[in-house]
């Protein structure tokens, strides 16, 4: 029997969806960057000045990671794959959206749980909870040393045209938990066709282009709506 297509629908998604798992946002009060400088901490600039501070702030990160879990937001995108062919595009680097069952997801700045040669870029590693942390000393099974495998700013995003063609392929469009402050994974919601329905679900929206639907609410209270909105009528 021919295979149903399913219509796509795709996400993005920021700091906002894993908030409710005990991760720390970047840009709320009390966020990440209120305690750390970000050019310090997350630029390619701040790497090479001082390679050490980036390990330990990662390392940090990871051991919150391991610690949390995927939240009812993060579970519904999972469920709405029965009805849809869902893409989650994050801005996030934790990895909550696998471990709570999405089969596509694409990252845009990169992914904590994973580090890479700094000779051979494309030589990734996993690390494991039981293996989380990275140092200067880190070599990895070539004897390669190591750097975290997280899109610094000042670095490209390599993943933005594979999001863009997502994002133009789209018959529906959410938007989970982010200010929209960074691009260019802000400017992807212009990609969306017109007519595309575009939901954004955030308890303090930013402003967004007409004719979205704003959901000003959390984001495992804006997915409960949204699976009764998109959930296919018997
Ligand atoms: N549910 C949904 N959204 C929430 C929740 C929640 N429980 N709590 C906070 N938010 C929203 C905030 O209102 C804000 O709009 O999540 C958003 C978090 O914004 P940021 O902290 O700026 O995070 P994000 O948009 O993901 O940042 C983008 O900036 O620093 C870089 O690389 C980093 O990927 C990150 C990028």
């Amino acid at each position: 029997m021919a295979e149903v297509k399913l219509p796509k629908l795709v996400v993005l998604t920021g700091a906002g969806v894993s908030a409710e798992s005990g991760i720390k946002t970047y840009r709320d009060a009390g966020g990440l960057w209120e305690n750390y400088p970000v050019m310090e901490v997350a630029s390619a600039a701040g790497f090479n000045r001082n390679p050490a501070l980036i390990h330990d702030f990662y390392n940090a990160r990871r051991a919150e990671l391991v610690k949390a879990q995927p939240n009812d937001a993060h579970r519904a995108l999972a469920e709405l794959e029965k009805w849809y062919d869902v893409t989650v595009i994050t801005q996030n680097v934790d990895n909550l959206h696998e471990r709570a069952g999405s089969s596509n997801v694409l990252h845009l700045h990169g992914e904590l749980m994973k580090i890479r040669s700094m000779k051979h870029p494309e030589r990734v590693c996993e690390l494991t909870p039981d293996n989380l942390t990275t140092s200067l000393d880190t070599r990895d099974p070539y004897g390669d040393p190591v750097r975290p495998h997280i899109v610094f700013f000042q670095e490209a995003v390599p993943n933005i045209e594979p999001a863009a063609k997502l994002m133009e392929q789209a018959d529906v469009v959410v938007i989970i938990g982010t200010s929209m402050a960074v691009y260019p994974a802000a400017g992807l919601i212009h990609y969306a066709r017109r007519g595309v329905p575009v939901y954004y679900i955030d308890p303090r929206p930013v402003p967004v282009p007409d004719g979205i639907t704003v959901l000003p609410v959390k984001a495992t209270e804006g997915m409960r709506q949204l699976i009764e909105i998109l959930r296919p009528k018997p």
